[in-house]
């Protein structure tokens, strides 16, 4: 075959893309000094958490930061997704919360990359809002269980914490264990509709039960880039939350949608899609600007450090 016809098919393309996708560089990202504690919340089902939750986790364990994923929603949609085993009897977040197991004793390997690891979550975390309710420490229970001994003996670098769509007992765990929140939202009609809510609830938890929680970044995700719908969306939503907001977006495409299906994240499916571009860049950005820090007028919400042009 025509070498010059083979390298321009779209097929060889792709794979060139998928090609550098997974070929491994361990030291282009920074790595940071302490662990990254983060969870993905938004109210709002069907915005993109648990997709996020995943896909930036691999993004950052490609290129070899050590990561766990939480999977604190009943559904277990992010266990699956890493290919981690949840059925029914595995220890998995729920034994982990109501204290009849460690982290240690739930934590499972994925099988894309040797970097990333999920504690999964099975259908018995379904009962589990009620069950809190009485136990000591209940807004705690997740805090104390991923303790600073816990997480330098494994040596994650980040933990990040797929949150239910709601904001019950589980959701303010997640909110107590960790100091940034990544708010994933749509680029569709009724964007930020709860997103007051969500903020509002944010800055209850930083005045009464952990100070440190705060907004470091806002992702948009499936974007649609053939609307102008989407563009005045995520236009609306720069406008109102500034340099927050991640530069890249992460486009709607089927081939993220279908991962899942195949216990895989996007970039393990299909590396060189548009999708899994975009996780990984998003999950690059993540970690080249790190944590944004609220400033004093900026509420819960974090901002780009004094002389950085965004
Ligand atoms: N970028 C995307 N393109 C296409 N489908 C997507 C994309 N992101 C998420 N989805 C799909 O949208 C649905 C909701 O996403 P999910 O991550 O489960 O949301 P949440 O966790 O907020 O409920 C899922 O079926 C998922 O596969
Ligand atoms: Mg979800």
């Amino acid at each position: 075959m025509d070498e010059q016809f083979w390298d321009d098919t779209p097929i060889a393309a792709a794979a060139r893309r998928a090609a550098k996708v997974m070929t491994p560089n361990a030291l282009s990202l920074p790595r940071p000094e302490k662990t990254r504690k983060i969870t993905i919340a938004n109210q709002k089902g069907g915005v993109g958490k648990t997709t996020s939750s995943v896909n930036l986790a691999a993004g950052l364990a490609l290129h070899g930061l050590k990561v766990l994923v939480v999977d604190l929603d009943p559904q277990g949609n992010a266990s699956t997704a890493l290919g981690a085993e949840h059925h029914s009897g595995v220890l998995s977040s729920y034994e982990m919360l109501i204290g009849e197991c460690t982290a240690a004793e739930a934590l499972q390997r994925s099988s894309f990359t040797e970097n990333l690891y999920c504690i999964p979550a099975t259908i018995d975390l379904a009962g589990s809002e009620i069950e809190l309710v009485s136990m000591v420490r209940r807004e705690y229970r997740l805090s104390d269980a991923l303790n600073q001994d816990f997480l330098n003996e494994h040596g994650f670098d980040y933990v990040i914490i797929d949150c239910p769509p709601s904001l019950g007992l589980l959701t303010i765990n997640a909110m107590t264990a960790v100091d940034e929140v990544i708010i994933p939202i749509q680029a569709e009609y009724y964007a930020l509709e709860g997103v007051g809510q969500l903020l509002n609830n944010i800055t209850m938890i930083r005045q009464h039960l952990n100070p440190n929680l705060h907004i470091s970044a806002i992702l948009l995700t499936m974007y649609d880039a053939r609307t102008k719908l989407a563009e005045q969306v995520a236009n609306e939503v720069r406008e109102h939350f500034g340099s927050v907001v991640l530069r890249n977006v992460i486009p709607r495409s089927v081939k993220v949608s279908e991962a899942p299906g195949f216990g895989q994240t996007v970039l393990q499916y299909d590396p060189g899609s548009r999708g899994a571009l975009a996780y990984l860049d998003a999950a690059k950005e993540i970690a080249n600007r790190g944590d944004y820090l609220p400033t004093e007028d900026s509420g819960p919400i974090g901002r780009a450090p004094e002389g950085e042009n965004n």
